[in-house]
């Protein structure tokens, strides 16, 4: 009952409507919608939306956000590349329970949970966001302990575009033609719901997933902006496409048919210095890339396919269609400077921490650890001082999209080899692949206080790999 790729028009996720200048107030709820033409799916939105409205933040322009949880579970909402302080950070024990609910938090995935870590907000919390950043495709999510990769695969997630004077200002396609696009993949039961494997289905005593998706959960059918294989109609002109990985732990290689190519103009923290094309491009969980993808050379009539090459399955490879409709007038361009960026040099860094992304055997089983140690709210593994930088070594056993709070980085090399092309820019997310060595300088700019870093494979995440550091 899965509908035929490429039939069902790519919805644009709108854009959350202020109720004053500054000021959100999204309600996480379920509803039912159609995902699957003719089938109803109960998601777990923000507003009852999957993805939930768009939030468009203006750089210099503090913004509140207040989240209203009427939801059977708690919730702790992130922004994703946000740079943000620590008490609206979503930090995953600081937690909005809806009114009249109360929760006990059970022993947690590994026994850890001492009392103090948990913080608890009736109905709703305020999150503030300062907004002191540069234009940028970032995202919002829930983050609770232990629990986020069911929660995000029910629908907990929404995109967040920060815009600025410097990016407006270049020529590159806008409006219609600047389009969020955030690919996940979801498996459905024949009745029409999610289907997640969780040990508990009702999320609110016992964690985890069955042994079997020990190295994440995947779905069979692809999804972008909420709609199964889409179809976009285009006209004979420059798109920018602002890709987001929102899957739980699938990685995709996208690729365009027809010779179409991708001209990256952006990464995760916005504006490259100089736009870099690609054939392929390579995202893991969490990442983004902003890409100008332009459709003149192709007459009307013409299709193009955005797939997945690394798809184990037809349904897997398909992702996306391009239809070009008509004939358009177009003076966007791509301008060979797009930003200036701070240089990648590692000799700004004042130390250099190692950082171990690994399967260990513990007492209670396998699970996901960075340094051996699984995840310990509210012990931090590392202190950078606020203002300076530091070279952070990553080393893998399998494949890790290793995000950073608040702390944005740049990509200083893998093993003896330079960065890659999908390497450049400003990033908070980065591809680590198994057995490699990634090393990234990062800046620990904007506020003290308690952040964190963990593998953005959501199962992973749950699964104890994550860490505190704090800013002081
Ligand atoms: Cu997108 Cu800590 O996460
Ligand atoms: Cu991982």
């Amino acid at each position: 009952r899965l509908p035929r790729p490429f039939t069902v028009p790519l919805p644009i996720p709108p854009a959350a409507r202020p109720v004053e200048p500054g000021r959100y107030e999204l309600t996480q709820r379920a509803a039912r919608v159609e995902i699957i033409p003719g089938t109803t799916t109960e998601v777990w939105g923000f507003d009852g939306a999957f993805p939930g409205p768009t939030l468009e933040l203006r750089r210099g322009s503090r913004t509140t956000v207040r989240v209203r949880n009427e939801l059977p579970v708690p919730t702790s909402t992130h922004l994703h590349g946000g740079v943000t302080p620590a008490d609206s950070d979503g930090y995953p024990t600081d937690l909005v329970v809806a009114e009249g609910r109360t929760f006990r938090p059970s022993g947690g995935m590994h026994g850890h949970h001492d009392p103090s870590v948990w913080t608890f907000h009736s109905g709703a919390k305020d999150y503030v966001y300062p907004v002191e950043q540069r234009a940028a495709t970032l995202w919002y999510h829930d983050h609770r302990m232990d629990f986020t990769a069911p929660q995000v695969w029910r629908g907990l997630a929404g995109f967040a575009i920060v815009r600025d004077d410097e990016d407006d200002a270049l020529p590159l396609p806008k409006g219609e033609r600047d389009i969020p696009l955030f690919i996940c993949d979801r498996a459905f039961e024949e009745d029409g719901s999610f289907r997640y494997p969780s040990l508990d289905p009702t999320l609110l005593v016992r964690p985890g997933v069955e042994d079997a998706y020990m190295e994440g959960v995947q779905g069979d059918v692809i999804l972008v902006n909420g709609a199964p294989w889409p179809v976009l109609e285009v006209g004979t002109a420059r798109y920018r496409l602002r890709l987001l990985n929102g899957s739980n732990a699938r990685r995709y290689r996208l690729e365009l048919t027809g010779g179409a190519r991708f001209v990256q103009v952006g990464s995760d923290q916005g504006l490259l210095a100089a736009p870099v094309e690609h054939s392929s491009l390579t995202i893991v969980p969490g990442e983004r890339f902003d890409v100008v993808v332009d459709f003149s050379g192709y007459p009307p009539g013409t299709e193009i396919t955005m797939v997945n090459a690394l798809g184990e399955s037809p349904n897997t490879r398909a992702v996306m269609r391009f239809r070009v409709t008509s004939r358009v007038r177009d003076d966007s361009r791509v301008p060979p400077r797009l930003a200036e960026l701070p240089p990648a040099d590692r000799a700004a860094a004042v130390t250099v921490r190692t950082f171990d992304f690994r399967r260990t055997r513990h007492d209670s089983g396998d699970m996901w650890t960075i340094n051996g140690e699984p995840y310990e709210p509210g012990r931090p593994i590392a202190e950078p001082r606020l203002g300076t930088a530091e070279v952070w070594r990553f080393t893998s056993d399998f494949h890790h999209p290793v995000h950073l709070h608040l702390a944005h980085f740049q990509v200083l090399g893998r093993g003896t080899r330079g960065p890659e092309a999908t390497d450049a820019g400003l990033k908070d997310t980065v591809d680590v692949r198994p057995y490699e060595i990634v090393d990234v300088l990062v800046r620990f700019d904007g506020y003290r206080g308690r952040y964190m870093f963990h593998c953005h494979n959501l199962e992973h995440e749950d699964m104890a790999m994550m860490a505190d550091f704090r800013i002081v």
